[in-house]
């Protein structure tokens, strides 16, 4: 590259910096500059034969340096508690690396994360989770978030464990596979990790989502990923809320039907991570939630069933409210059993022993939700409760047995 050339490229390339570095991200200047390096990393791998319009990940090998840097630059930086701070400026020989074509790319990438606060994963086109490849990410579909990764990882743990603990305790080693729910699916994440994580042809699992562009990107994460999971997965489009999940789940599950009821369709186990922000939080979001992600996946559109609950509509409570009575109604749950008078929250830690497979796990917004989440769990028969806490120390997961 001609020697003039790459000082314009430098000068103009510190420019980009500064303006990404006043962007009011949540990690400040250290954020910023890593945010830059993450997109100067993506436009050094576009391969100078395409002019690099397409946004998706260049290299998809899970051995891929893209891959690894920013894997280990998440790890670092997204969790709260294990923010660095002590990241070093770009330097010369990086920016100098870039091709004009690549350059170019990097601009336009910085122009739409500056001026229309485009979320980098959207840019980037993936988002690292767990032991999968990558997630694709399109707006406006959600892009996975740190404290869903967290809690699902955990939760495989556990599962994998009460599966060693009963392989060892029972000589019959042919237990059928677990029936896995998980509702609002979005891009698919829990779906797939579930699938790459827990031990091999031990679960059937089953993703719904009511958004066709959810929809759409789950059956492409599948694709994508098809490599890492040793379960099955499929997904399904449909509203959780108003459907009847028994018909919609009969030709994936077929009927356990040695009863002959000719109803018995249980989940062994429901997870979701459901729109749980009020519509007032949301006007309060950061544009790159606010503007970028459908409102659907975050606000609940459904009315709260109860008029006279003490907290309205206006606490992002009425997904709960609704989904949890229905899925006891259709019978896709079966709580434990009575409710005990006075039952403790189990507070859950990754030392913890999980009693049993929990039959319903949710992700929810915070210590605020989950008082009246317990009590909505308490009044449709759960007689087992816990709550896990993310690394920031805020109630995430409400569990129910
Ligand atoms: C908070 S996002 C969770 C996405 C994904 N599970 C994750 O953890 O990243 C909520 C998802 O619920 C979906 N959703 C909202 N209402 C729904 C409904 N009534 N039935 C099915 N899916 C719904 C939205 O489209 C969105 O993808």
């Amino acid at each position: 590259m001609p020697r003039g050339h790459a000082r314009t490229l430098a000068q103009a390339l510190r420019g980009l910096h500064d303006r990404l570095a006043k962007l009011p991200t949540e990690g400040g200047l250290s954020n910023a500059r890593q945010e830059l390096r993450w997109l100067q990393d993506h436009a050094a791998q576009i391969p100078t034969r395409t002019s690099g319009h397409n946004s998706a990940c260049p290299a998809n090998s899970p051995r891929s340096y893209l891959h690894r840097i920013r894997r280990r630059n998440t790890e670092t930086s997204c969790h709260p508690a294990k923010m660095n701070h002590s990241h070093q400026p770009l330097s010369m020989p990086d920016i100098l690396d870039l091709r004009p074509h690549q350059y170019r790319w990097l601009r336009r990438a910085v122009f739409e994360r500056v001026h229309h606060r485009k979320p980098l994963q959207y840019i980037l086109g993936t988002q690292p989770f767990g032991d999968l490849i990558d997630v694709l990410v399109r707006s406006p579909t959600l892009i996975p978030r740190w404290e869903t990764e967290e809690w699902v990882m955990q939760l495989i743990r556990w599962l994998n464990q009460l599966s060693k603990t009963s392989d060892e305790q029972s000589s019959n080693s042919a237990s059928s596979p677990l029936r896995i729910l998980d509702l609002c699916t979005g891009s698919g994440c829990i779906a797939l990790q579930l699938a790459a994580g827990l031990k091999t042809r031990s679960a059937q699992i089953i993703g719904v989502d009511i958004a066709p562009t959810a929809y759409q990107l789950a059956l492409d994460n599948l694709a994508h990923n098809r490599t890492c999971l040793c379960n099955s997965v499929s997904f399904l489009l449909a509203d959780v809320l108003s459907s009847d999940l028994h018909l919609l789940l009969k030709p994936h599950w077929p009927i356990n039907d040695s009863a002959g009821s000719g109803l018995d369709i249980p989940a062994d186990m429901v997870v979701v991570n459901p729109p749980y922000v009020s519509a007032m939080e949301h006007t309060t979001l950061l544009p790159e939630v606010g503007l970028w992600e459908d409102r659907r996946a975050l606000v609940p559109q459904t009315l709260h069933p109860n008029p006279g609950a003490p907290h309205g509509d206006n606490d992002g409570l009425s997904f709960y409210a609704q989904l949890i009575p229905q899925l006891v109604r259709q019978g896709i749950v079966r709580p434990a059993g009575q409710t005990a008078t006075n039952t403790k929250l189990l507070k859950l830690t990754p030392d913890s022993n999980l009693p049993a497979i929990p039959k319903l796990v949710m992700e929810t917004g915070g210590n605020h939700q989950t008082r009246p989440i317990v009590e909505y769990l308490l009044q449709a028969g759960f007689s087992q409760v816990g709550v896990w806490q993310d690394l920031a120390g805020h109630d995430r997961v409400i569990f129910g047995w």
